[in-house]
């Protein structure tokens, strides 16, 4: 885990379609920091995409391999990482991140999230959000720090973002 403050991962969550790739890049190169997305590196290490960890190893190994990643991002630092929207609804898992990083949840209003993944053929989950986002409403509400993406353009979001993060320190 990072001692100093200022070494800590910025490390950007919230449901699906609240813009948190978009948002982590721009941060990323803002702070002039490497970005990580959680959704990629898993991807990645799967060697297949993300309907296809669901349909054939299940949603329980996919999750696993989330709190994998986690566990490693627990001990490290520096970074700027964009988590998968359901990530942090653990409750271990978002206990974690709030305790080594500087942890931000993004939200968006219900019409602004349809449009952005309503039509999505990748992400398994997407068919039922509505239902998704009001079960795990209680998750992302505990994390101390929301940015709301809706209206707003996503440099203005990532410059909130980087201040916060600097008067944290
Ligand atoms: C998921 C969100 C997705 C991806 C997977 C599961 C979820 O990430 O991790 O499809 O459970 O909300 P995005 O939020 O980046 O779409």
């Amino acid at each position: 885990m990072a001692t100093n403050k200022a070494d800590r991962h910025i490390v950007i969550t919230g449901f699906m379609g609240t813009g948190k790739t978009t948002i982590g890049r721009l941060v990323a190169r803002q702070v002039k920091r490497n970005f990580v997305d959680m959704d990629d590196l898993i991807v990645e290490r799967a060697g297949k995409p993300i309907p296809a960890i669901f349909a054939e190893d299940g949603e329980i190994a996919f999750r696993m391999m989330e709190r994998n990643i986690l566990e490693e991002i627990a001990r490290t630092g520096g970074q700027v990482i964009a988590t998968g929207g359901g990530a942090l609804v653990a409750d271990i898992n978002r206990q974690l991140m709030k305790q080594s990083t500087f942890l931000v949840c993004l939200t968006a209003t219900p019409d602004i999230i349809e449009a952005r993944i309503g039509q999505d053929t990748g992400r398994p989950l997407a068919r039922n959000w509505q239902d998704l986002l009001i079960k795990r409403a209680p998750a992302y509400a505990d994390i101390p720090i929301q940015v709301d993406t809706s209206h707003r353009q996503p440099n203005q979001v990532a410059e909130e973002i980087v201040r916060l993060w600097q008067s944290s320190m």
